[in-house]
């Protein structure tokens, strides 16, 4: 039976304030196509705002701490997402191993920690454009499955998704059938690691998802859903992504 599918965005380090107007137009997509989940990763600064303005949609945030408290000068942990009304924390993007030199060993614990703390996570995947080229992306994302996440908690909170570094924020795409690999890859992982219950993670795909391509990306077996960037800032771009998944 196919998943249901989730339909993420990620800001990234964009919106002030007067971006939660965003989410008025997004959130009306929650009754228009009640069959997709809808998700929105503010910055940090945003969540609780976001939280209470549009309690249909669900709010996440873009990182979590490994541990709950502690001495992490400008760190968040999971405990203090979901206090402001964050459902789920994205960890390992690619953009937090370059910049902040996570590993995968990094990642799982943050998304441990994230799981732990009542919230979904999110693991980030993806091969960078020389290990495309090599001809290594399918061993290199089962090597960050296989590190980055957890083994030994509730498959139901977590979902996976691959982003290929070279398609984050680029405006290019794998094609379907390295799409359809990727995700057939992944998804064996998930159920040699949790038996059935590893098809029920989802899967989702990201980078440079956008209203033109939307449709084709998630017909692809195993894509169960998108996690969306630059696209997601404007509900006028996000809501026909969101279209496209029901
Ligand atoms: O996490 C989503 C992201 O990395 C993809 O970004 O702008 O290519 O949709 P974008």
């Amino acid at each position: 039976m196919a998943n249901r599918k989730l339909i993420a965005g990620n800001w990234k380090m964009n919106g002030e304030l007067s971006a939660l107007a965003e989410l008025d137009a997004i959130g009306a997509a929650v009754d228009d196509y009640p069959e997709v989940d809808i998700a929105v990763a503010p910055p940090f600064t945003l969540i609780a705002a976001a939280a209470l303005r549009s309690p249909d949609l669900i709010i996440g945030g873009q990182d979590c701490h490994a541990n709950v408290a502690g001495a992490h000068t400008g760190c968040v942990s999971a405990t203090m997402l979901k206090e402001s009304g964050a459902r789920f924390a994205i960890v390992g993007h690619s953009e937090r191993r370059a910049d902040h030199h996570e590993s995968d060993a990094d990642v799982r614990a943050k998304a441990n920690a994230a799981i732990a703390g009542g919230l979904t996570a999110i693991v980030c995947v993806g091969e960078s454009e020389d290990q495309r080229d090599a001809g290594d992306a399918v061993a290199v994302v089962e090597a960050q499955v296989e590190g980055s996440v957890p083994a030994d908690v509730d498959p139901a909170m977590l979902v996976v998704a691959y982003e290929p570094i070279w398609a984050v924020g680029t405006g290019r795409t794998p094609s379907v059938a390295e799409v359809g690999e990727m995700h057939a890859a992944i998804r064996a992982r998930l159920v040699a690691t949790f038996g059935e219950a590893g098809q029920g993670v989802r899967i989702l795909y990201g980078g440079s998802v956008k209203p033109s391509n939307a449709a084709t990306l998630l017909h692809i077996p195993d894509v169960d859903g998108a996690l969306v960037g630059g696209a997601s800032l404007k509900a006028a771009d996000f809501v026909p992504i969101i279209a496209a998944a029901a």
